[in-house]
């Protein structure tokens, strides 16, 4: 038997599954300018990038743990459509209709949400081999570390965003941006290093990325999935 709280528990999700649109709705009152950052977080990023940042869709990027400051600079590129690769501006755009404000609230509070695991997807040859990229480059194909630029591990800074963590097929997504458009502006510097990777270089990279959620970066010990 079901009870009636089952039934608008039921009714509840499916509306949630059904009405996609109803938390877009929802933000259309969002465009009053005083309503704060972390309001927007949960009202209206949340649909996509979950309620911490931990998108658990590899379709959207995770912003938990993510450098404040490129936090903070990408949404202000994204405000004024200077940030035009196809994905962001049909999914983005819109989104980022912020003031200053709020883009330096929403950035503070994914800044200090702490990035989730994901499983490891590769074998431990592609993992060791993305490792090895990452931290040496290969001098020989002009691949230089990316660590010296996002940090050992992948943490980011300032400007530089934290790559550790974050969801492979994203990762793969911008560096084929960054390869073959000038549709990121603050790209020129990965435009030179993605210029020389191969296609199983960036997997391997993204593969390992995605399985290393920083701090606890497993230096070497690339274990089965
Ligand atoms: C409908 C889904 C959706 C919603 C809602 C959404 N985003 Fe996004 N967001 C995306 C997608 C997709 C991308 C990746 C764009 C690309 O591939 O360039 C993205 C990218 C971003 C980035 C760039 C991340 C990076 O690593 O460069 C930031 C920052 C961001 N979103 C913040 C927000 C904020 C803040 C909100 C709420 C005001 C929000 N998003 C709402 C889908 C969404
Ligand atoms: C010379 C410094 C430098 C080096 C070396 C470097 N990067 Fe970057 N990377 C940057 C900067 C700066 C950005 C931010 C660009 C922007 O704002 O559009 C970035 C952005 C990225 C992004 C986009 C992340 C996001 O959230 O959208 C990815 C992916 C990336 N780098 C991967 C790599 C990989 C993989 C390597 C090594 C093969 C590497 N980078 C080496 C400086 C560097």
């Amino acid at each position: 038997m079901m009870t009636s709280k089952t039934k608008v528990l039921i009714s509840s999700a499916l509306m949630a599954a059904l009405g996609a649109c109803a938390p877009l709705d929802r933000s259309r009152s969002l465009e009053n300018p005083d309503v704060s950052g972390k309001t927007f977080t949960q009202q209206a990023c949340a649909m996509c990038h979950q309620a911490d940042g931990n998108s658990t869709s590899p379709n959207f990027p995770k912003l938990a743990g993510q450098s404040k400051q490129y936090l903070i600079d990408q949404l202000t590129d994204l405000r004024d459509h200077k940030r035009k690769n196809e994905t962001s501006a049909a999914f983005m755009w819109g989104m980022a209709r912020l003031s200053e404000s709020q883009i330096e609230q929403v950035a503070d509070f994914y800044s200090k949400q702490t990035i989730t695991a994901e499983p490891l997807l590769a074998d431990p040859d592609t993992l060791n081999y993305g490792k090895k990229l990452f931290l040496e480059g290969q001098a020989d194909k002009g691949v230089p570390a990316c660590a010296t630029c996002h940090g050992r591990e992948g943490e980011g800074l300032g400007p530089i965003p934290r790559l550790a963590g974050q969801h492979a097929n994203y990762i793969i997504r911008q560096l084929t941006v960054f390869k073959t458009t000038d549709d990121r502006p603050r790209g020129a510097p990965m435009k030179y290093v993605a210029h020389s990777l191969s296609e199983d270089d960036v997997k391997a990279l993204a593969l390992f990325l995605q399985s290393s959620p920083g701090k606890t970066l497993q230096v070497g010990t690339a274990s089965k999935p």
